[in-house]
């Protein structure tokens, strides 16, 4: 079956089960922040195993539900949960989503994450704006470019939308939420980094790694949706004599704890869009 088939079947369904209502923003919730989805009212849930093509969520703390309803006064649409690649799925099932939110009519992609923290300044808890990336994942735009979406050679200087980075940054100050920003580094997984990794990717600029969201972000690019990006830091790099071990659970329970943070500001934000 052609993609792009796929990519309507999907919108079809999730469109009749939100009785047509647009919505304004599409959020992805990251590894152990599945906690924003609590918040939101008048839910719709569509679990993903009930999506055509939908893949399903086997990563620790993704719930795998698609979730409609209004948050901070706008009907919005959370997936709590996404797909990785390290799971196995190819970059079209990846990003699969984010296809189908465009469809749906989202006008912004809010995305979110646990990171490793991998500038020294940065502490386990931290919340960090994504203000650009890099990008050592394959690309998800590499084959036939689907010209309905965007263009071939899509532009990449401004990946994270500056007017949303400011608006986060006002409203954090306001509700007294201490923010880092910084450069998101996507690698495969499933591995942690070594030691030298960590210092690697330190040397060529990242302030945080981790193994998702830069695809999702990447294909909302090519349909020009607008971004914000969000990383939890849920663990420090650390250098090769430390007696340390990067743990998937730790990182989860890292995670929820800096959630509410992050919901009051993305709540708020939405409230102001
Ligand atoms: N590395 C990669 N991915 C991660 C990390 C990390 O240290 N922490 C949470 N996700």
């Amino acid at each position: 079956m052609e993609y792009i088939t796929k990519i309507n079947e999907a919108t079809a369904y999730i469109n009749e089960k939100l009785e047509g209502k647009r919505p304004l923003c599409g959020i992805i919730l990251g590894s152990g922040l599945g906690g924003l989805a609590d918040v939101i009212e008048n839910q719709t849930i569509i679990p993903y195993s009930s999506i055509p093509h939908f893949s399903q969520s086997t990563a620790l703390g993704h719930k795998g539900n698609l979730i409609g309803g209004f948050l901070g006064g706008k009907f919005i649409i959370a997936m709590q949960g996404r797909f990785h690649y390290y799971e196995g799925y190819g970059m079209d099932q990846v990003t699969l989503p984010v296809r189908v939110m465009k469809k749906l009519g989202i006008s912004y992609l809010f995305v979110s994450n646990a990171a490793g923290g991998v500038n020294r300044d940065f502490k386990v808890g931290d919340l960090m704006i994504i203000k650009d990336h890099i990008n050592l994942m394959p690309n998800p735009l590499m084959g036939k470019n689907m010209d309905e979406f965007g263009p071939r050679f899509p532009d990449m200087t401004r990946p994270y939308d500056l007017n949303l980075i400011k608006m986060a940054e006002l409203i954090a100050s306001k509700l007294g939420i201490t923010l880092k920003k910084g450069v998101y580094l996507a690698g495969t997984g499933p591995t942690y980094e070594t030691p030298a990794e960590y210092s690697f990717f330190g040397r060529i600029g990242a302030d945080a790694v981790g193994m998702s969201t830069v695809p999702e972000v990447i294909v909302a690019r090519h349909s020009n949706i607008p971004v914000f990006g969000m990383s939890v830091i849920t663990n420090e790099a650390h250098d090769f004599a430390e007696d340390f071990v990067n743990d998937g659970n730790d990182v989860i329970i890292a995670a929820n704890k800096a959630a509410e943070k992050m919901t009051r500001l993305i709540t708020t934000m939405m409230s102001e869009l």
